[in-house]
């Protein structure tokens, strides 16, 4: 059994619960496998379909209030959890709740048209994450706005640069007054000006929005945006506390010394 459930006129005292959740994708291996090759296959009891366990058995509550930080390596299920809490994966069992309406910036790039304009692509972010046409228009000046694109912001995007773009994700995502905030890996490539400013708007929408998740390599962000924090691992929960102690278990987990340059590389 799987459910997602989203409520908005709930009262709860969370803002996500995640039960028993697995999420297994299913991927054949070939694309058009022949009479033969499925023959052969089966002849020695292959299957044509790879399973990969990207969640197994996790299980949390996010109160309101909270900003919870995920890491774990690269390949560990954050996106995977980002991605089903966001509702755009189902679970293959357990179920997620999730208490008012998400808006997601997932990882870099994703949900652009690189053949339209910056603005072009706000509009359309903003009605994909389920604002009105009226709604969008309102707020897609100052969405621009807050980019710091200049004239750039009615230019291509594919002639912006990574951190460019992750400026017009970034404003998206924070401008639509999401109730819960998901912020996948996008900070990293900002430069210093844009990273702080971010911070600043991350900190400001912690107070107004029910809840917050950080996916991020820089542990020195989790440390600072967030008051708890799990860590993943090959789609297991590996431990859940305060952001400190997790990145602690963490970095001893792969050994490595800690500095200023590991904080924030890894
Ligand atoms: N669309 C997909 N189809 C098949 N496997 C996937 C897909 N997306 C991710 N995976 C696999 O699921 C696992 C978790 O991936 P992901 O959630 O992206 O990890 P992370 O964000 O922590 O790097 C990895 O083994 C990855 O290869
Ligand atoms: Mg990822």
């Amino acid at each position: 059994m799987s459910s997602l459930s989203v409520s908005s006129n709930g009262t709860s005292k969370y803002a996500v619960k995640v039960d028993d959740l697995s999420i297994t994708y299913r991927t054949t291996f070939e694309r058009k496998p022949t009479l033969k090759t499925a023959l052969v296959r089966f002849g020695r009891g292959e299957r044509a379909v790879k399973e990969v366990h990207a969640i197994k058995n996790v299980s949390f509550e996010v109160r309101n209030g909270s900003a919870m930080g995920i890491i774990g390596a690269n390949g560990a299920g954050k996106s995977t959890l980002m991605r089903a809490m966001a509702g755009i994966l189902p679970p293959t069992s357990g179920s997620i709740e999730v208490w008012g309406r998400a808006s997601t910036l997932l990882a870099l790039g994703v949900g652009f048209n690189n053949a339209l304009s910056g603005r072009e692509n706000i509009i359309l972010g903003g009605l994909a994450s389920g604002l009105s046409r009226k709604e969008v228009e309102e707020r897609a000046d100052q969405i621009a706005e807050w980019t710091e694109l200049g004239d750039f912001i009615d230019m291509p995007m594919r002639t912006y640069s990574s951190g460019m773009s992750a400026r017009v994700g970034f404003s998206v995502a924070v401008h639509m007054r999401p109730d819960i905030l998901m912020i996948d890996e996008a900070l990293s490539t900002g430069d210093a000006h844009f990273r702080e400013k971010a911070n600043a708007k991350m900190a400001e929408l912690r107070e107004s929005a029910r809840a917050m998740f950080l996916v991020s390599h820089g542990l020195g962000s989790i440390k600072e945006m967030c008051n708890e924090a799990i860590w993943l691992d090959h789609g297991t929960l590996m431990m859940r506390g305060e952001p400190e102690e997790v990145v602690d278990a963490y970095m001893k987990f792969l050994k490595v010394k800690k500095s200023a340059t590991t904080t924030e590389d890894i």
